[in-house]
């Protein structure tokens, strides 16, 4: 069987359960490795919303881990072919990295590879309200070829909890990558 590989980038933005649930998605589905790189601030971001195991249980769900400075790992390099890269939450500091090319950290340089691979990358872009540079940013990595996907819930479904709005947005960008299998949201009848 052919495996997909995936990379979960997480920075510092409010949000950080949600790179979790993606996580423990992407684990229960055959074929799939994972590749997770967390950000500094997302580390604090973890503990903060999640908890102090927040962290552990991300690196025990990924298939392969990689520090945040480690520009050198597998994930750094195009020629590592991956089926997509999610990067959830996106703070405003990563999204001006990637729309800027700066790729100055693994999570940054790792979407600069999506982009310039022509493959698919998905930002869960948190920040609220937004000013005209966040908004400019958005608009050139979208321009590039980047999903943007800010993590606000539907109501539609009417939502009896946090976690079914987390669990949401997860299934919802992991639908996004385009993956061999089926989609994981459950579909709007009318
Ligand atoms: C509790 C907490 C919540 C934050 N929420 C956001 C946010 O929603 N969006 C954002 O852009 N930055 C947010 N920040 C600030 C970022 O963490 C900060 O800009 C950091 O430099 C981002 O770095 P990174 O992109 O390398 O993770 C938050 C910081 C903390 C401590």
């Amino acid at each position: 069987m052919s495996v997909s590989r995936v990379v979960v980038g997480v920075s510092g933005a409010s949000g950080a359960a949600i790179p979790v649930r993606i996580l423990e998605c992407l684990a229960e589905i055959e074929g799939i490795e994972t590749h997770l790189v967390v950000s500094n601030a997302a580390r604090r971001t973890l503990a903060q919303e999640v908890g102090p195991d927040a962290l552990g249980r991300m690196l025990s769900l990924a298939t392969r881990n990689h520090a945040i400075d480690n520009v050198g790992a597998p994930i750094a390099s195009g020629s590592f072919t991956t089926a997509g890269m999610i990067v959830a939450p996106c703070s405003m500091r990563s999204l001006a990295g990637i729309a800027t090319g700066l790729s100055d950290t693994l999570l940054i340089r790792a979407a600069d590879v999506h982009l310039k691979e022509r493959r698919r990358l998905i930002l869960l872009t948190r920040e609220t309200p937004l000013h005209l540079g966040h908004l400019r940013n958005m608009c050139v990595v979208t321009e590039m070829g980047a999903i943007v996907m800010p993590p606000v819930p539907a109501f539609y479904h009417r939502p009896a909890s946090v976690e079914e709005i987390i669990d949401y947005l997860a299934v919802r960008a992991i639908d996004l990558l385009g993956l061999p299998i089926a989609p994981l949201a459950r579909e709007w009848q009318g």
